[in-house]
C-alpha cells in the first residue's frame, strides 16, 4: 500500500467524501481522518492513502497480439477501401480495345469483333457498311475494288448537327437526311451546310480482327491538318 501527501487543492470536487481518483491509473485514494472542510483543509497538507490495484500480466495483450490486432485491423479498412477506390480508378481509364496493337477492335451490328476475312466474305466490292469505331463512333469499313479493306474508316457522324450519314450506293456519296449535305465516296464534303470533311481513322487488321487507330496526320483528302484530332 502506497502513501502520499496532497494539499487539498489537489482534490476534485467529487472528492469530499474523502474517495476521489488518484492522478495515476487505477488507483483510489482514501482520505485520512474526518470529511475535509474548507476552512480546515485551506493552507495544509492533507494526508491521504493511495490503494493502487494491479491489473493481472495474464490479462495484458502482448506485443504479438497488438500487432495482429493491427494487422487485422488495416486489413478490415483496407479491403473495402480498395473495392471502392479500383473501380472509381477504372472509370477514367479509356476502355480495354483487346488489340495487341493499342487500338479498338472494330464490332459490328451486334457488337461481334469483327474479323477480316469474314467481313470480306459477306462484303463485296465498293461496299461501306457501318461498324462501331473508336469511342463507339458509327464508322464506315471501306472495301475497295481489289477487295481488300481501306486502310481508312470514315466516321458517319455529320459534321454539321451530328445525325448519322447513310451510304448511298446509287450516288455513290454520303447523303445526310438531316439538311441535306453530301459527301464524296471517302467522306469529303462536296455540299453543304455541312462545314467539314467526316472524320476519319486509321483502319488495320490485328491476329485477323479488324482494328481502329487514331487518326492525327494529314487529311489526305483536303490535304489539312485533321479538324477531329
Ligand atoms: S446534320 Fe447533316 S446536314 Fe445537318
Amino acid at each position: 500500500m502506497a502513501s502520499t501527501t496532497l494539499s487539498p487543492s489537489h482534490l476534485c470536487s467529487s472528492g469530499k467524501r474523502g474517495i476521489m481518483l488518484c492522478p495515476s491509473q487505477s488507483q483510489s485514494v482514501a482520505v485520512n481522518g474526518a470529511r475535509l472542510g474548507k476552512g480546515k483543509a485551506k493552507g495544509r497538507g492533507v494526508r491521504i492513502t493511495c490503494q493502487a490495484g494491479s491489473i493481472p500480466a495474464d490479462r495484458v495483450p502482448d506485443m504479438g497480439k497488438r500487432q495482429l490486432m493491427n494487422l487485422l485491423l488495416l486489413g478490415a479498412i483496407s479491403l473495402p477501401t480498395a473495392g471502392m477506390l479500383v473501380p472509381y480508378a477504372t472509370f477514367f481509364a479509356p476502355p480495354g480495345s483487346g488489340s495487341s496493337s493499342g487500338g479498338t477492335v472494330a464490332k459490328d451490328a451486334i457488337g461481334n469483333d469483327i474479323v477480316a476475312e469474314q467481313w470480306l466474305k459477306a462484303h463485296g466490292p465498293g461496299d461501306r457498311t457501318l461498324s462501331q469505331g473508336l469511342k463507339g463512333d458509327p464508322t464506315y469499313l471501306v472495301v475497295e475494288k481489289d477487295r481488300t479493306l481501306a486502310t481508312y474508316g470514315i466516321n458517319a457522324v455529320c459534321t454539321h448537327l451530328g445525325c448519322v450519314v447513310p451510304w448511298n450506293a446509287a450516288e455513290n456519296k454520303f447523303i445526310c437526311p438531316c439538311h441535306g449535305s453530301q459527301y464524296n465516296d471517302q467522306g469529303r464534303v462536296v455540299r453543304g451546310p455541312a462545314p467539314l470533311s467526316l472524320a476519319l481513322a486509321h483502319c488495320d487488321v490485328d491476329n485477323g480482327k479488324v482494328v481502329f487507330v487514331p487518326w492525327v496526320e494529314t487529311d489526305f483528302r483536303t490535304g489539312d491538318a485533321p479538324w477531329w484530332a
